[in-house]
């Protein structure tokens, strides 16, 4: 299995590696493994622009997409997707798939996030009250909706397949597991209350019943400066940080709201590579600082300025050899479509 890690508060650009490692290797199964539909996966497909809330990227090229038990799942949000994907040419019978034990989002928890979570400023999809009913022993599994029920997998035969159960005995299973939100909005190592209710890490892909020697490559996504949605101040003053959120048109794909800017902060980056165990990283957006014609970074709490894109750029690389990441590992990316 390899995992995709946002390292940062989401919208790091995930969507766009799962795309490109799920054409680029041989997977046979694209596991989403926490969060709900407060995600939104922006993918470019043979031109065309989709925003997913649910379903994995693997859907774009005929692999199993599992929504897992780490997750939970809007019902209603799952049939408008398909129903999306279908419409601008994607094929997702027999693709998309739901475990079991996934939990749902009510009506009622959407009403009560809409009404509660504006001092967190969550995205109102439902995602707290869903986690939280979960784990207070009250919530829905998947398997209890009746509409789910073409949909549903137990993990336990899709990951282990064996001939008593499957028929399917000896198939080898190549996952890639597919992360939402972000590690700054992680449950445990976010900046709490100003989190997601998920387990946003590399470890939360494990949760969906898989064993930790499973992991192979963990590739990391930042972006290579910071954005933030949510309803603490993040945005230091300066003009700059507004011409970085215009020119990297930084709205949030799922409720719309600006995303506040700030420059990419080394510390965040290193916590996050060592608590994630990243092997690749990937820095989107490069063309957008360009754009906005400045160079910098935080490292201890400094700002830090340079030259040029250069300078930058070979500062960040030498950071990451010190942790372990060869350069080859390392890409700076300022393509919509790929890495
Ligand atoms: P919730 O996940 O909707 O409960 O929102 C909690 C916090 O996480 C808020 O600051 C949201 O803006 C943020 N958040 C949730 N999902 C995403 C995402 O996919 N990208 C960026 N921020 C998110
Ligand atoms: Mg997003």
């Amino acid at each position: 299995m390899d995992v995709i890690v946002d390292l940062q508060y989401g919208d790091c650009g995930k969507g766009k590696v799962a795309h490109y490692l799920s054409h680029k290797n041989s997977y046979t199964h694209v596991l989403r493994y926490n969060g709900g539909c407060n995600a939104g996966h922006t993918i470019f497909h043979k031109g065309k622009k989709f925003i997913t809330h649910h379903i994995p990227a693997g859907v774009f090229f005929g692999i199993k997409s599992v929504i897992g038990s780490g997750c939970v799942l809007d019902p209603d949000q799952f049939f408008r997707e398909i129903q999306m994907l279908e419409e601008g040419g994607v094929r997702t019978k027999g693709k998309i798939f739901v475990a079991t034990n996934t939990h749902v989002i009510t009506k009622a928890h959407k009403g009560e996030d809409k009404k509660k979570g504006g001092k967190i400023g969550t995205t109102g999809r439902g995602n707290g009250p869903a986690y939280r009913d979960k784990y207070g022993r009250t919530g829905v599994r998947a398997e209890k909706v009746a509409r789910l029920k073409p949909y549903l997998v137990d993990l336990y035969d899709e990951w282990y397949p064996h001939s008593d159960r499957t028929g399917e005995k000896g198939k080898t299973i190549n996952i890639l597991a597919e992360g939402a939100q972000g590690f700054g909005l992680d449950i445990d190592w976010g900046d709490y209350p100003f989190v997601t209710s998920s387990h946003c890490t590399a470890a939360g892909a494990l949760l969906n019943g898989l064993p930790a020697t499973a992991i192979r490559d963990v590739w990391g996504v930042a972006k290579i400066y910071e954005t933030y949605v949510g309803s603490k101040k993040f945005q230091p003053d300066g003009e700059i940080f507004n011409r970085i959120g215009d020119l990297g048109e930084e709205f949030g794909s799922t409720t719309g709201r600006r995303r506040q800017t700030n420059w990419m902060n080394m510390q965040t980056l290193e916590r996050a590579i060592r608590m994630n165990g990243v092997t690749h990283i990937v820095f989107n957006k490069v063309d957008v600082l360009r754009a906005a014609g400045a160079w910098a970074v935080i490292d201890k709490k400094k700002t830090v300025a340079f030259k040029g894109e250069g300078a930058m750029r070979e500062f960040i690389v030498k950071r990451l050899n010190s942790f372990g990441i060869a350069k080859s590992h390392v890409f700076f990316s300022e393509s919509k479509e790929t890495i």
